[in-house]
């Protein structure tokens, strides 16, 4: 195994894959407007073509791969991907981040497929926020596609809760106790200024030390627990043993240990969130590369890696969204959605 670090030292552990650019919900903090311009379907990589992209990937040290999207329940037989990637030797850990809606129909066959991990995303438990916040009146599909991934047994389910002030900041501890009892790992993040959130506000951020402290008044002391891997969710522990984690990318970035990048669905790779441009692996894939070529190309932008997009922002004054509408109008590469969360 080639084992490759970055001008920060970093290694290449983690491989977000989004499979589709598309979202059937409208989330204020990602997707905020009714239409956007999608990805040419020509352009979107077969299976094949990830497949490939993969076994190049993982021959860098890549052993964790996160299906994401736009929604990847979106993209067909998608249980036909898993299936080829559990079957990679070099793919350790295989999780999908989804936004749930159609859960209680693929749970299973995913499973079956050999995906380990699931991750939905739910920002409230108020059927009427959740209309709100998404724009389209799905709550119960959600709660049914998070029943039926606990029933089919995977190794782990999470929430991802996005947490706003003034819009779900008080209802912290519900969702610790939501997953409390149905057995789900919620993990609350901090609202970040990506692509995609135009609305952002410094103000609308509620820190990682605020959430501690709303949920340490309710249930007592927070501990914290050690920590095991590059993830970026910090874990804590209640008092009666309830496991929940904070993704603080905005107060508190995790640049320092980040060994992620990230493949759009048309095969533009970008090695942090916050990168303005990625690099093209559609064309040389398409024009025949064979895998050392595609590996040297990997190789040389890793190497110089310098990116800490999150920690540079905290050193912005008056900070706002981090990419203006009409940026986002002529390069949809730029969208949160696009570029896979
Ligand atoms: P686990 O493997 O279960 O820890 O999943 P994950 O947290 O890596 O993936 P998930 O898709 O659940 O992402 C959770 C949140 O972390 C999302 O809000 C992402 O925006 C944020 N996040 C994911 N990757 C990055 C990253 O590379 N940089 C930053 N700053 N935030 C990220
Ligand atoms: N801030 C924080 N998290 C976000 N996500 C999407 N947009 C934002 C944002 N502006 C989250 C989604 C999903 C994950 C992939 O990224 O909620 O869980
Ligand atoms: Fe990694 Fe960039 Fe996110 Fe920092 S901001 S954790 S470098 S992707």
């Amino acid at each position: 195994m080639n084992n490759l670090a970055d001008t920060l030292g970093r290694p290449m552990r983690s491989l977000r894959l989004s499979v589709t650019d598309r979202c059937d919900l409208r989330c204020r903090y990602c997707m905020p407007e009714e239409e956007y311009v999608w990805l040419p379907r020509e352009s979107i990589l077969e299976y094949e073509e990830l497949a490939t992209l993969v076994d190049v990937f993982t021959g860098f040290g890549v052993e964790r791969v996160r299906l994401t999207g736009g929604e990847p329940l979106l993209r067909r037989d998608l249980d036909v991907l898993v299936r080829t990637l559990a079957e990679k030797p070099g793919v350790r850990d295989l999780a999908m981040t989804t936004n749930g809606l159609q859960l209680a129909r693929y749970a299973e066959p995913l499973q079956r497929a050999g995906l380990r991990r699931v991750t939905v995303s739910l920002d409230t438990l108020r059927e009427e926020r959740f209309e709100y916040l998404t724009g389209r009146p799905r709550f119960d599909a959600v709660m049914e596609g998070i029943r039926a991934s606990l029933s089919v047994g995977f190794d782990a389910v999470k929430i991802n809760a996005v947490v706003m002030r003034g819009f779900n900041d008080d209802e912290l501890c519900d969702m610790v106790e939501f997953g409390r009892e149905s057995g789900v790992e919620v993990r609350f993040i901090e609202y970040m200024d990506v692509g995609g959130a135009t609305t952002w506000k410094a103000d609308t951020v509620v820190t990682r030390v605020e959430m501690l402290q709303s949920i340490g008044r309710r249930f007592g002391r927070v501990e914290p627990c050690e920590r095991t891997d590059s993830a970026p969710a910090d874990r804590f522990r209640l008092p009666d043993g309830t496991i929940f984690g904070i993704i603080s990318s905005t107060s508190e970035p995790f640049c320092a240990s980040c060994d992620r990048s990230r493949l759009t669905a048309d095969g533009q790779w970008y090695t942090c969130l916050y990168a303005a441009k990625g690099v093209d692996l559609k064309t040389p894939l398409r024009s025949g590369a064979n895998a050392r070529e595609l590996s040297e190309i990997i190789a040389s932008v890793w190497k110089n890696r310098a990116d800490r997009g999150a920690e540079e922002r905290l050193n912005v004054s008056d900070r706002t969204a981090f990419v203006p509408v009409s940026a986002l109008k002529g390069d949809s590469r730029l969208e949160m959605h696009t570029r896979g969360g």
